[in-house]
C-alpha cells in the first residue's frame, strides 16, 4: 500500500485532509511535517498533534520552518480563525513533536526508503525546499510527489494572482518546481476552485461533528468569496488526486513562480503558447527548468462522493 509523507499548515483543509487520508485504508502515512502558512509553525504544529491524536494518527510530528526562504512571515488567520481550526483547536495536545525538523526528517526518510514513499505537500514549500538542500538527491528518492498551489488560469486567493500556499514562500515554490522531482503533480485553484463543496455537504452534518465545527469559519470566508454557501476542499482534492491520479486530467508543462512582479509575485507560470516547429519566438519559462503536471479539470463529483 501506498506511504507517504504529509507536509501541511494545519489549516482547516489541512484538517480535512488529514480526515480524508485516514479514512483510506489503502495508504499508510508515515510522516507528519508542518510548515508556517495559514498560522505561525507552532501552532500548525500544535494543531497537527491536535488532530493525530483526535484522528489516531501515530505518525511522528516533525515541526518545520517558522519562516519563508525570503521574505517576513505573514499568515492566513482570517481565512482559517486565530487558531487555525476556526476557533476550534481546544486543548493542548498530550503528545510532542520530534527533535529533528520537517526537512531533516523528508531528507532522511527518503533516503532509508528510496522510491518507496510519497510527498504531500499542502502548505507553503519552505520545508521541501529546506530538505533539497538537505539532500540534492531528494527529486530521485521520493516516488511520486503533489503539491497543493498555485492559480494557472484563475485567479488566485490571497492576492488577485497568487495562490496562498506559492505566495507564503514564493522562493521555496519556485526551487521546489525547478528540482527534478521525477512525478511532480500540481493541484492549484484551477480545479480547487471549480469543485468546491456545496453548502449542503455542511448541512448534512451535525451540529456536534467536529469537521462542522472547525468548517463554520472557514465556509464563511469562502461564501463571501465564492457569492454562494460552500467552502473550497484545497487540500482533501490534492490528497485525492495522490491517491487516485484518474480523478482530474492534467497538462503537462514547465513552471516557475514570478518572484518580482509588481502585482503578481508568487504567481505560478507556465508558457501555455503553442508554438510551430520553428517558430521565432522563444519560450519564456526556457526549455531547461523540469516538467510537472497541472491538474486542470477533475470529477468533483466522485470526488465529493468521497469527501
Ligand atoms: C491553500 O492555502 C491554504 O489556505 C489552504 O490550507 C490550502 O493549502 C489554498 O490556497
Ligand atoms: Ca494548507
Amino acid at each position: 500500500s501506498m506511504r507517504l509523507i504529509v507536509d501541511a499548515d494545519p489549516g482547516i483543509d489541512d484538517a480535512l485532509a488529514l480526515y480524508y487520508l485516514k479514512a483510506r485504508a489503502d495508504i499508510e502515512i508515515v510522516a507528519i511535517g508542518t510548515v508556517h502558512g495559514n498560522v505561525p509553525v507552532r501552532q500548525a504544529t500544535a494543531n497537527a498533534l491536535r488532530l493525530a491524536e483526535r484522528l489516531g494518527i501515530d505518525a511522528p510530528v516533525a515541526m518545520g520552518a517558522a519562516r519563508p526562504l525570503a521574505q517576513p512571515l505573514k499568515t492566513a488567520e482570517d481565512v482559517h480563525g486565530p487558531d487555525g481550526l476556526g476557533g476550534y483547536a481546544g486543548d493542548e495536545p498530550q503528545r510532542s513533536h520530534t527533535t529533528e525538523s520537517a526537512a531533516e526528517q523528508i531528507a532522511r526518510l527518503a533516503r532509508k526508503n528510496p522510491q518507496e514513499l510519497d510527498l504531500l505537500a499542502i502548505g507553503p514549500l519552505t520545508n521541501v525546499a529546506l530538505a533539497l538542500q538537505i539532500e540534492p538527491n531528494l527529486p530521485n528518492l521520493i516516488n511520486r510527489t503533489v503539491v497543493m498551489g498555485g492559480a494557472l488560469n484563475v485567479p488566485g486567493n490571497i492576492t488577485s494572482h497568487a495562490e496562498a500556499n506559492f505566495w507564503h514562500d514564493p522562493e521555496a515554490a519556485d526551487l521546489v518546481l525547478d528540482a527534478g522531482f521525477e512525478d511532480l503533480t500540481i493541484v492549484g485553484l484551477d480545479v480547487t476552485m471549480a469543485n468546491h463543496a456545496p453548502g449542503e455537504w455542511l448541512d448534512a452534518l451535525p451540529n456536534t461533528n467536529y469537521v462542522r465545527q472547525i468548517l463554520g469559519f472557514y465556509a464563511d470566508f469562502y461564501g463571501s468569496f465564492l457569492g454562494k454557501s460552500g467552502f473550497v476542499p484545497h487540500d482533501p482534492l490534492a490528497a485525492a488526486i495522490l491517491l487516485e491520479p484518474d480523478l482530474a486530467t492534467y497538462v503537462e508543462d514547465r513552471f516557475a513562480i514570478e518572484l518580482t512582479g509588481t502585482y503578481t509575485r508568487g504567481k505560478l507560470v507556465a508558457d501555455q503558447r503553442f508554438l510551430a516547429e520553428g517558430s521565432p519566438f522563444g519560450r519564456d519559462i526556457g526549455t531547461t527548468r523540469s516538467k510537472a503536471k497541472y491538474a486542470v479539470s477533475a470529477d468533483g463529483a466522485r470526488f465529493l462522493d468521497q469527501l
